[in-house]
């Protein structure tokens, strides 16, 4: 395109699962969360009036830090930045601390987005393999960057690098550790705690996954007061509309019904990982909303992804190096759950039931 700036002949841009319209889809591609928020989120927008409506939104979101300072234990919401979605925060990231040309560090395979929003600035990416267990490796944490996005656990793997090594890294690395966190409600530990001591450390969560609010856009960073100041001055001034947060503020302050959820989801997703073992997948130990099934017999993963779209059930796919054998699946409700069970039973054996386990 011959307006476009040059950089961009090089960017592929990030292309998001699918997002099916049509009805009796079972949708496990994206990481949703399979129940609905708290209901308290929904009388919340039900009561936004029209006369509020009219005028911008509050620029600073701040009712919504405060809350979230309260659960987070921080002293208040200086210390907190909300976004657009985590991925707001994400580009946010790139834009207050890289400088065209610096390098942006991060685990391989993980979430391509960070590969994407470094090449859109100019910078350059590094991608450090993962050992085959996909835990970090001593070439990862000697690799100087700029800037570091360490998903803790990761994805697409499921996996969580152990809390203190990962505070060991972060207080070698010289540089800026966003340490994403989209997933750790799902997880046995978190790193939130590490902003209050290292003021290199942002850690950043998402209201998309344990609180079921993807479709909202929400987001919040937490980290030293001068690091959120710096993010201030790049933010778009309203980012976050009326609505959002006012489902956030509402979400958080109904913090048990959350919970509720993901012990479902935590449940679901141990029986998941036993039937796909008994299958014959191999699923590292996941600490997410998905686990990461690596299949490398016939039919192929990829054919096994085909065939169950063409039954409606949508899981993921990357046609990547180290994960041409796998399947993302999100956990979903039991009976999707049940659903994927049968169908895959039916797409690798031909039979309804599975071999017994040896
Ligand atoms: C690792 C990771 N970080 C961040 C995000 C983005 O979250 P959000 O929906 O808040 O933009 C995702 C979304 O799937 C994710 O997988």
């Amino acid at each position: 395109m011959k307006y476009g700036r040059s950089i961009l002949a090089g960017v592929e841009g990030y292309v998001p699962g699918e997002q099916p319209r049509s009805s009796g889809v079972i949708k496990l591609n994206t990481n949703e969360n399979p129940y609905p928020p708290s209901p308290h989120v929904l009388d919340a927008l039900w009561s936004l009036a029209s006369e509020n409506v009219r005028k911008y939104p509050d620029p600073v979101s701040r009712l919504l830090r405060q809350a979230c300072a309260d659960r987070y234990g921080y002293p208040g919401p200086e210390w907190l930045i909300a976004g657009n979605g985590m991925d707001e925060l994400l580009a946010l990231a790139v834009r207050t601390f890289v400088d065209p040309g610096d390098t942006v560090l991060s685990p391989y395979p993980t979430y391509t987005l960070y590969d994407t929003l470094s090449a859109l600035h100019g910078a350059r990416f590094v991608g450090v393999d993962l050992d085959e267990t996909f835990q970090l490796t001593p070439a990862f944490c000697e690799t100087k960057a700029k800037l570091c996005f360490l998903p803790r656990p990761n994805a697409p793997t499921g996996v969580a690098a152990p809390r203190a090594e990962v505070e060991r890294f972060c207080r070698a690395f010289d540089g800026v550790v966003v340490i994403d966190e989209a997933y750790v409600e799902f997880a046995d530990d978190t790193c939130m705690d590490f902003p209050r001591l290292l003021d290199n450390v942002i850690v950043m969560r998402t209201f998309s996954k344990s609180f079921s609010l993807a479709g909202m856009r929400l987001g919040i960073a937490v980290a030293q007061p001068a690091i959120i100041e710096e993010f201030m001055k790049c933010k778009d001034s309203y980012n976050i509309n009326m609505a959002t947060q006012a489902a956030g503020l509402a979400a958080m302050q109904d913090y048990d019904y959350m919970l509720g959820n993901v012990a479902k989801i935590r449940a679901t997703r141990a029986r998941l990982t036993r039937a796909l073992t008994d299958y014959g997948f191999d699923v590292p130990r996941s600490q997410t909303n998905f686990v990461l099934a690596q299949w490398n017999r016939e039919p192929s993963a990829k054919a096994i992804f085909e065939a169950l779209k063409e039954q409606s059930i949508f899981v993921r796919y990357f046609a990547a190096r180290r994960l041409e054998d796998c399947l993302r699946i999100t956990v979903g409700t039991e009976s999707e759950v049940d659903a994927l069970l049968d169908a895959l039973r039916e797409i690798i054996y031909g039979v309804e039931r599975a071999p017994a386990a040896e």
